[in-house]
């Protein structure tokens, strides 16, 4: 046991993340390419709850093979019955060339055994550790802003019963406290669980409503400022009241099963208008199938 490790007790709701903590059984991993390794991580961002020492691996040792294997069989798995898994050459050219992976990692000796059946690894497999997720981040040509490519966690693979609450929202944080990012831009489709995730790192801005350019029309792309203010509501579920003071409902909604409803907010975005927000509070009290709040700031917050 690691004593000297302090559980933030806003974590308690993810007990796999405290009790792996504690007993040193879970990490998070790095797996970058030395020049790419972060100075000073974890630097911007205030927060106590990643002490843990990261584990780092290197996508360019052959080594470290079997654990990019079973990132990508994860990925593989988890994007396939959408069409989106990601070639292997997308994964080394566009993500561990100019960026890197984050996620968590379990000893492998202690993976439980519905982990073990689903990535199909013996309890005397000789590998130390294990990927539970990933979260690709990529920095782009933008000042301090990067890319949120990928986010994967084995939840979606396992039943219900045997998942670990939260190990994609802590993926995703994880990798933004540890890489010091300030604004993060991500796609995903509307509809998607990953929304409920995504909506809790920051104010998120809509950036494309509809997206014609990509092989899913119906992706959002978004834009958030890094708040860690924001975070902690994920777990207690609190009204955001900063956001409630800032933002308002307008007339427009996002319906996941009408396109039209993006075409139109669209097409305000592009002749000028907004900027508009998505509600965290709104997307978790709501079905994946339901139609979604559109904000705008109230007038005394007007952009300038
Ligand atoms: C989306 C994904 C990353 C979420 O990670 P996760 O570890 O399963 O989710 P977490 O445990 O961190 O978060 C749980 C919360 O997410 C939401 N959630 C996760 N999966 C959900 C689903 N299938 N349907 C509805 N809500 C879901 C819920 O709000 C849940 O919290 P609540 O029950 O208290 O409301 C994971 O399901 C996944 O890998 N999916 C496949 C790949 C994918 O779609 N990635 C996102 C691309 S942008």
């Amino acid at each position: 046991m690691n004593k000297s490790f302090q559980v933030p007790s806003i974590l308690a709701k993810a007990d796999w993340y405290v009790q792996g903590a504690l007993s040193g059984d879970i990490r998070p991993y790095v797996y970058v390419r030395p020049d790419n390794k972060i100075n000073t991580p974890g630097s911007r961002h205030h927060l106590d709850w990643f002490p843990m020492e990261p584990i780092c691996k290197n996508p360019l040792d052959t080594h470290e093979l079997e654990f990019a294997n079973l990132i990508y069989s994860i990925e593989e798995r988890a994007f396939g019955p959408a069409n989106m898994a990601m070639p292997r050459w997308v994964f080394y050219d566009c993500a561990i060339i100019p960026g890197f992976v984050a996620g968590f990692a379990m000893r492998t000796s202690k993976l439980p055994k519905a982990i073990r059946e689903v990535l199909n690894i013996s309890a005397d497999h000789p590998m130390d550790w294990t990927p539970l997720s990933l979260f690709i981040i990529i920095p782009t040509m933008a000042k301090g802003q990067w890319v949120a490519h990928n986010l994967c966690a084995i939840n979606s693979l396992l039943p219900e019963k045997d998942r670990f609450y939260g190990l994609g929202f802590l993926s995703k944080a994880f990798g933004l406290w540890y890489a010091n990012v300030e604004s993060c831009l991500g796609m995903t489709q509307w509809g998607s669980p990953a929304l409920k995730l995504h909506t809790h790192y920051g104010h998120m801005q809509i950036v494309t409503a509809y997206t014609p350019v990509h092989s899913h029309a119906k992706t959002v792309t978004y834009k958030v400022e890094v708040n860690t203010n924001c975070w902690e509501k994920f777990f207690t579920r609190e009204d955001d009241l900063a956001f409630l003071e800032k933002y308002q409902p307008n007339a427009m909604m996002i319906d996941p099963g009408q396109e039209k409803s993006m075409i139109e907010l669209h097409s305000r975005i592009q002749d000028g208008h907004g900027p508009y927000f998505l509600s965290a509070a709104d997307i978790a009290a709501k079905k994946l199938t339901e139609p979604l709040l559109i904000y705008e700031p109230k007038k005394e917050h007007k952009y300038v």
